[in-house]
């Protein structure tokens, strides 16, 4: 009776506490159309669906597109609150020069968040089918491109007391790909717990966003599988001889995972920039939260025995 009890205890104090954490997250910050949000690769994806949420929620967003078009379909879409600039995440001139810009914009206020959405996926692969040069360009955009971004509005960051919002992935906590991809949100998660502790006592919060798969440009089958094909066809003969023919299962497996409910990231990365009381960390999607994220935390025979039994499996394997 005394154990029944305790259970109860616990499962009281639990619901409290759950109960509790709802209600604090359910407050907002005020004076929304005084904020300036800065958001990077708006043309498609969750930077786009952010953008047009963020500004129909009112706050005064500047949004940093790649291409001339995308700039331009989100200006059809939005309000006259709504900036969109020019930005190549990679070149550090076009960076500065958005930084310049958004300081003449927001004067004394300062700004009130930036969020680092734009990146890339692809070329990914095994790491034996990859030279140095595969990797090089998603760091700049998924890791130099975040750090970039972030430190050249830093100061008018900490001038609002605002926020810093990564978008990194389930894929910084766990890698069971080969090719730069997890290597760069390994690397985002580092950069992002290490400004949030440099950054707690000026004020400023950072939040970090890890999604699961989503369907967006960057887990398109396609444009993944024929990726792949042009690894393949590059890779050197005795890599191809090692490997016999693993294309199709790559593909078929890849497919089955994604979500099309784009709002529960979106959902997030809103609630990272407008709640009072922010979480940390974020894992939007299923396969993040009941998969991935357990995933990592296992002892590595285990999330390897799981992964090895899962990947392409070459013509020569041992196992
Ligand atoms: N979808 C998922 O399952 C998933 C999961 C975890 C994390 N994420 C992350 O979420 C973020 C957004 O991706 P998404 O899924 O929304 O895909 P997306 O639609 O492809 O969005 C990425 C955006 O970044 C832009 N971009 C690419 N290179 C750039 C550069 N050098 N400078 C500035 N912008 C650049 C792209 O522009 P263009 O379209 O013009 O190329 C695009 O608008 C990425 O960081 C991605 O790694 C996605």
């Amino acid at each position: 009776l005394c154990q029944k009890k305790m259970c109860l205890y616990i499962l009281g104090l639990v619901a409290v506490w759950f109960v509790y954490r709802w209600y604090r997250e359910t407050k907002r910050v005020s004076n929304k159309e005084d904020k300036y949000v800065y958001i990077t690769g708006c043309d498609s994806g969750f930077g786009n669906l952010l953008a047009r949420r963020l500004d129909k929620l009112g706050f005064r967003v500047i949004a940093g597109c790649y291409t001339g078009k995308g700039e331009d379909e989100l200006k059809k879409v939005s309000s006259n609150r709504l900036t969109t600039i020019h930005l190549d995440v990679t070149d550090s001139e076009s960076v500065s020069k958005g930084a310049a810009f958004i300081k003449t914009l927001v004067g004394q206020k300062g700004l009130w968040a930036v969020v680092n959405n734009a990146g890339i996926s692809v070329p990914s692969g095994p790491n034996d089918w990859l030279t140095i040069d595969d990797y090089k360009p998603m760091i700049a955009v998924n890791l130099l491109g975040v750090i970039d971004v972030t430190l050249s509005v830093l100061p008018l960051i900490k001038k609002a007391k605002g926020r810093v919002v990564n978008i990194a992935s389930v894929f910084g906590r766990i890698s069971p790909f080969g090719g730069p991809y997890c290597v760069s949100k390994y690397g985002v998660e580092a950069f992002n717990d290490s400004l949030r502790i440099n950054m707690a006592p000026f004020g400023v919060k950072v939040l970090c966003i890890e999604p699961g798969f989503f369907k967006t440009n960057v887990t398109d089958t396609i444009m993944v599988k024929n990726n792949l094909m042009k690894l393949w066809e590059k890779a050197p003969q005795d890599v191809k001889d090692d490997y016999g023919d693993v294309l199709e299962q790559l593909d078929h497996r890849f497919s089955q995972l994604v979500d099309g409910d784009l709002m529960k990231v979106v959902g997030c990365m809103e609630h990272a920039i407008s709640a009072l009381h922010p979480r940390n960390r974020y894992s939007p999607g299923w396969d993040a939260k009941f998969f991935w994220l357990p995933m990592s935390y296992m002892p590595t025979w285990i999330s390897d025995t799981y992964f090895v039994k899962n990947s392409p499996r070459p013509k020569i394997s041992v196992l």
